[in-house]
C-alpha cells in the first residue's frame, strides 16, 4: 500500500511544470512571444506546438491577420460584422445563429474548413453566390467575423441541416420565375434550389425575409404586397426603375411568392 503510494505521488510529482513536465512550445524557440498572458500559442493559432520543425509546427496554423477572432471585443472582427450586414451575407446564409438557410451555414465552417478555403470562397464564390469583389484584406475581415459568430453560438444551439433540401428539383423549369424573371435574376429558392441565370437585375434570395436590404423605398423591407405593388409598375415605386412592369396572373403570383417564401428561418 505505502509503495503504491509513493508511486502514485512520483508519478504526480513528475507531472508538475517543477520537475519539468509542462510541454515545451517550440514554437518560441523561432518566435518571440506575444499575448501570453492570454493563453498558449496554439490557442489562438492552432499549430503543433511539440514540434521544433517549421512546417510541422505550422499544420493547421491559423495565420495573424485570421486570428483576431480570438481577442474579444476586436476591432477587426467588429469591421467584419460591419461587412456582412453591408453585403447582406444573412439572406442566404446563418451566421452566429442568425439568417436564412439557404446556403451553407457559416458557424460550420470552423471545423470543416481552414481560413484560407473560407477566404478563397468568398473572394471566389461559387455558382449562386454574388460576387462581391472583395478585396484579400477584406476577405481576411470578413473571415474573422465569420469565425468569430461560429464560436458564439457554440453547444449554444443545434446545428440544422446547412443546406436546405428541395422538395421539388426538376419543377423549377415550369415555375412562373423561370418564364418570367429569370433571364434578368438569380434566386435561392428553399423550395426549388438555385433558379435563373440572370445578372441584370439584383439577386431575389431571402426578398421577403428579414435578411434582405431594405430597397423597397423609404428604407422599407419588401412583402408580398409590396412585391406585387412593384411588378405592377416599377416606375411607380422609383421613378428611375430600370425593370419594366411584369404581368401575372393571381395564380402565377401565389407560386412566386411561395419560391420566395423561406420556412426555415432564425429571426433576429
Ligand atoms: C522552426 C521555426 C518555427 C517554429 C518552430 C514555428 N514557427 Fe511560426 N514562423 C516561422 C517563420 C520562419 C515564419 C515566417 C515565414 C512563414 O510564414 O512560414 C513563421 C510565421 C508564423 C506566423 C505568421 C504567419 C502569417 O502569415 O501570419 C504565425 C502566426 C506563426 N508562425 C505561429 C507559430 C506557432 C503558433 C508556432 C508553434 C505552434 C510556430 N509558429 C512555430 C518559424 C517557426
Ligand atoms: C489571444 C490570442 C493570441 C495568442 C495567445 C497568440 N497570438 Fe499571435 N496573433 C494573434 C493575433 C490577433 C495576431 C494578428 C496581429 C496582432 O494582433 O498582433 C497574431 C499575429 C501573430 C504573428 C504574425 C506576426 C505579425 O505581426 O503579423 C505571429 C508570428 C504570431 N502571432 C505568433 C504567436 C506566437 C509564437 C504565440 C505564442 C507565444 C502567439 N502568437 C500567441 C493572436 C494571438
Ligand atoms: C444570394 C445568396 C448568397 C449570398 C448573399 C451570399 N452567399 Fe455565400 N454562398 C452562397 C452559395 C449558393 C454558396 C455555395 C453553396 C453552398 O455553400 O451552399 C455559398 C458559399 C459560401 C461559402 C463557402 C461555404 C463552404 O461550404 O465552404 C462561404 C464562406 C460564403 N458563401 C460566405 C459568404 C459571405 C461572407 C457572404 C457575404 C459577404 C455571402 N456568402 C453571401 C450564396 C450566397
Ligand atoms: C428584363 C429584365 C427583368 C425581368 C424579366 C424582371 N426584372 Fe426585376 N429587375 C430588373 C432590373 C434591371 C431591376 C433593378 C431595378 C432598378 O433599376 O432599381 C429589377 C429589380 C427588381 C426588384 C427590386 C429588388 C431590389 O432589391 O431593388 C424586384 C423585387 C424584382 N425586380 C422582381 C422581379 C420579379 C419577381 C420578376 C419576375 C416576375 C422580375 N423582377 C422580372 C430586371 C428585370
Amino acid at each position: 500500500m505505502v509503495i503504491h503510494a509513493v508511486v502514485i505521488l512520483l508519478i504526480c510529482l513528475a507531472g508538475s511544470p517543477a520537475f519539468g513536465g509542462e510541454q515545451r512550445q517550440y514554437c518560441l524557440d523561432c518566435h518571440s512571444g506575444h499575448y501570453v498572458e492570454r493563453g498558449s500559442c496554439s490557442s489562438c493559432h492552432r499549430g503543433n506546438p511539440l514540434s521544433a520543425r517549421r512546417n510541422i509546427a505550422h499544420h493547421g496554423l491559423v495565420a495573424g491577420r485570421f486570428a483576431h477572432f480570438t481577442m474579444k471585443e476586436d476591432a477587426v472582427v467588429r469591421e467584419g460584422r460591419r461587412l456582412m450586414e453591408q453585403f447582406f451575407c444573412r439572406r442566404c446564409h446563418v451566421s452566429a445563429g442568425k439568417g436564412n438557410h439557404l446556403a451553407a451555414n457559416l458557424d460550420s465552417l470552423r471545423n470543416a474548413r481552414s481560413p484560407e478555403e473560407i477566404a478563397a470562397s468568398i473572394e471566389r464564390p461559387a455558382l449562386g453566390m454574388p460576387d462581391f469583389s472583395v478585396t484579400g484584406q477584406q476577405s481576411a475581415i470578413l473571415v474573422n467575423a465569420i469565425l468569430a459568430g461560429a464560436d458564439s453560438v457554440i453547444n449554444s444551439k443545434k446545428d440544422r441541416p446547412g443546406v436546405v433540401h428541395f422538395d421539388d428539383p426538376g419543377g423549377h423549369n415550369r415555375h412562373v420565375f423561370s418564364k418570367k424573371c429569370a433571364s434578368c435574376h438569380r434566386l435561392l429558392s428553399e423550395r426549388y434550389g438555385a433558379m435563373g441565370k440572370g445578372n441584370i437585375g439584383p439577386n431575389l434570395s431571402g426578398l421577403l425575409t428579414v435578411w434582405y436590404p431594405k430597397t423597397f423605398k423609404n428604407e422599407e423591407g419588401w412583402n408580398d404586397k409590396r412585391l406585387r405593388e412593384w411588378l405592377r409598375n416599377p416606375r411607380k415605386v422609383r421613378h428611375w426603375a430600370n425593370m419594366q412592369p411584369v404581368i401575372l396572373s393571381e395564380d402565377e403570383f401565389k407560386q412566386l411568392v411561395e419560391a420566395l417564401m423561406i420556412n426555415v428561418q432564425d429571426q433576429i
